[in-house]
């Protein structure tokens, strides 16, 4: 048996860029989609730990971003999977910002209506709209046909 266990898993520190912490466990690789990072743009690398032991959240999720520091509407929209995030923006090693996330009013694209009669889901283009009913937990109110959504994650597009 090792005597001294490592306490914590740590990812590679970074120059430059954004860590996304305290995600909610499992929903790292939904965060990566709501920032639409995909195959065709990837320009730097990224770091995830996905169920990483956390004081205060028991099991969590992390992202670390180097060389690009993610912008306020991006922070909007990662609270419909992970509502209880912290964003640091790292230059020279250091955190120079930190805030956590907070869903916005408003959420346009990014999930589908629930409602398979919703216009959003006839192929017509139209991106599917939504006002935020309530944060925690989320749950969205489609603007074209009143249905309230909360499976976000399963819906994500
Ligand atoms: N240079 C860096 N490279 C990679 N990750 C970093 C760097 N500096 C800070 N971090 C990470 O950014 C996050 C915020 O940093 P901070 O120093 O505020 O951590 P903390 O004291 O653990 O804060 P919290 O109370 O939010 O957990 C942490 O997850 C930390 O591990
Ligand atoms: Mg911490
Ligand atoms: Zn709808």
């Amino acid at each position: 048996m090792n005597e001294n266990p490592i306490k914590e898993v740590r990812l590679t520190p970074i120059r430059n860029g954004t860590v996304i912490d305290h995600i909610a466990c499992g929903q790292a690789l939904n965060v990566i989609k709501i920032l639409g990072i995909n195959e065709t743009n990837i320009g730097s690398s990224i770091s995830i730990g996905i169920h990483v032991s956390s004081k205060a959240l028991g099991w969590k999720d992390i992202i670390k971003i180097e060389d690009r520091e993610i912008d306020e509407k991006k922070s909007e929209q990662i609270a419909l999977v992970a509502p209880d995030a912290t964003i640091s923006i790292v230059r020279d090693f250091y955190v120079a910002k930190k805030y956590k996330v907070d869903l916005g009013e408003h959420i346009v694209g990014l999930t589908r209506c629930t409602n398979l009669n919703c216009i959003t889901n006839k192929g017509e283009p139209v991106l599917p709209e939504f006002s935020v009913e309530s944060k925690y937990p989320v749950q969205l109110r489609c603007c074209y046909c009143g249905k309230l959504v909360n499976n976000i994650s399963d819906n994500l597009l």
